[in-house]
């Protein structure tokens, strides 16, 4: 099924969506993102790490947004399946490619729900004597967090609801709507 990226409502495979937070809200809060983080005391030498799949689109607008010049390496971790999490990670390509030891790193992720992913990522990077690291991340459900992470920027904190969109997808779908979506109903 292919979900029309005009309509108001949209459906992707048997769930429908209602739009949440437009382009034109997150475009302005990407930017003063970046204001934000270009306050940090960071070293000559920063490293930002996105985690696949969902924060491509974010961390690409993000990055386009700071004035300074930044690394970017990726990393693939999945612990949702289709609208929940499974309580564990898989690590899909997990290999950065890139030295973290002694760098300013810079995690930047799509959704914080119950912070196992965060919590794990931190736990493995530590491993790898970075010099400090932060969690940026665009949506944070803190109804939802079981884990005990600090994230050092937020986009927009919101309730515990299936979000799509501008990255995030449903069983693979909906991460080109430019907007946020939220679940409404099941076919
Ligand atoms: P956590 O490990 O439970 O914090 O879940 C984080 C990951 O679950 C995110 O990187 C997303 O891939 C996925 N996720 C959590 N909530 C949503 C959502 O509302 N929509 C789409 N993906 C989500």
């Amino acid at each position: 099924m292919v979900a029309a990226l005009t309509s108001e409502s949209v459906r992707l495979a048997d769930l429908q969506f209602e739009p949440f937070i437009g382009e034109e809200e997150i475009r302005g809060r990407v930017t003063s993102m970046a204001a934000a983080i270009n306050t940090w005391d960071l070293g000559p030498d920063p490293l930002m790490i996105s985690v696949l799949n969902g924060s491509f689109i974010f961390a690409a607008d993000l990055m386009r947004a700071l004035p300074f010049t930044c690394e970017i390496a990726f990393i693939q971790l999945q612990s949702y399946d289709g609208t929940r999490s499974k309580g564990e990670i898989v690590m899909e390509g997990a290999r950065l490619g890139v030295p973290v030891k002694g760098r300013d790193i810079l995690i930047v992720e799509d959704i914080v729900d119950s912070g196992l992913t965060m919590y794990y990522l931190i736990r493995e990077l530590q491993k790898r004597r970075p010099s400090s690291i932060r969690v940026v991340t665009l949506l944070h459900k803190p109804e939802m967090q079981e884990f005990p992470i600090t994230l050092d920027l937020v986009g927009f904190t919101i309730p515990p609801d299936f979000v799509v969109g501008y990255g995030l997808d449903y069983r693979g779908l909906g991460r080109n709507l430019r907007g946020l979506y939220r679940k409404t109903g099941e076919f």
